[in-house]
């Protein structure tokens, strides 16, 4: 399974891609609002960060396709071709989403809710489709279940799709949508962190160093016993 940052923030985007094993940066205008400076300014210094060959993903901010896939030209001018277009699951989405396959563009269907918006956007051509887990939890729904579902009907369906899954509340929504086997998860950078912070780690961590020092002196590792 994948695993991208949901951020815009270019140092926390430094600092994950230095510590931890992930494949790309997703974004949405109000993640770029959040960076508070010129949208493309950010994304191409996101590009210098994460490399050319990683995904970078990017949402359009039109609500008519022909907008939308002007919005996705300059998208893919500005940022290269390893990045992939955000297009709302809706019906003037799935417009854009049938022109922008016809031209060999690649996209993601974002803003789903329901298994029913996941599978159109597959069946369209999305590489990817985006459930956004927590919101949906917060309308009274289970977010990861409508995960899940997709992924069935993306699979049932034999769509080359497949998700990435966004909007996560917690680490353990992540560790459980990798059991599943879904193709990507996008987290923001506290939950990729929430995988691995744990005082038991760090207790472990504590007494295998006292142990060793105790019987070689203080500072010393296995490079210089
Ligand atoms: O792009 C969608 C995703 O970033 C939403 O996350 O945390 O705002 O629900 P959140």
């Amino acid at each position: 399974m994948k695993l991208c940052i949901d951020t815009a923030d270019v140092a926390q985007i430094r600092h994950i891609y230095t510590f931890f094993p992930v494949d790309g940066v997703s974004t949405n205008p109000s993640i770029l609002a959040k960076a508070g400076r010129d949208p493309y300014e950010v994304l191409k210094e996101i590009r210098s960060i994460i490399g050319e060959d990683d995904e970078l993903f990017v949402q359009v901010m039109a609500r008519k396709a022909n907008v939308m896939v002007e919005e996705a030209h300059r998208i893919l001018q500005e940022l290269g071709k390893t990045t992939l277009v955000k297009v709302p699951c809706t019906p003037e989405g799935f417009k854009a989403m049938k022109m922008l396959r016809e031209e060999g563009i690649r996209f993601i269907g974002t803003a789903v809710y329901t298994a029913m918006q996941g599978w159109l956007a597959a069946k369209c051509g999305a590489e990817y489709v985006a459930p956004y887990v927590n919101r949906i939890d917060n309308m009274g729904f289970d977010g990861i279940q409508v995960a899940k579902d997709i992924h069935d009907a993306i699979a049932g369906s034999g769509y080359d799709s497949g998700l990435l899954a966004a909007s996560f509340k917690n680490s353990q929504q992540v560790l459980e949508l990798a059991r599943y086997g879904v193709k990507a998860v996008t987290a923001a950078p506290d939950i990729i962190e929430g995988l691995v912070k744990n005082a038991a780690i760090d207790h472990a961590l504590d007494a295998f160093t006292e142990d060793l020092e105790g019987l070689c002196g203080k500072g010393r590792t296995m490079a210089d016993l």
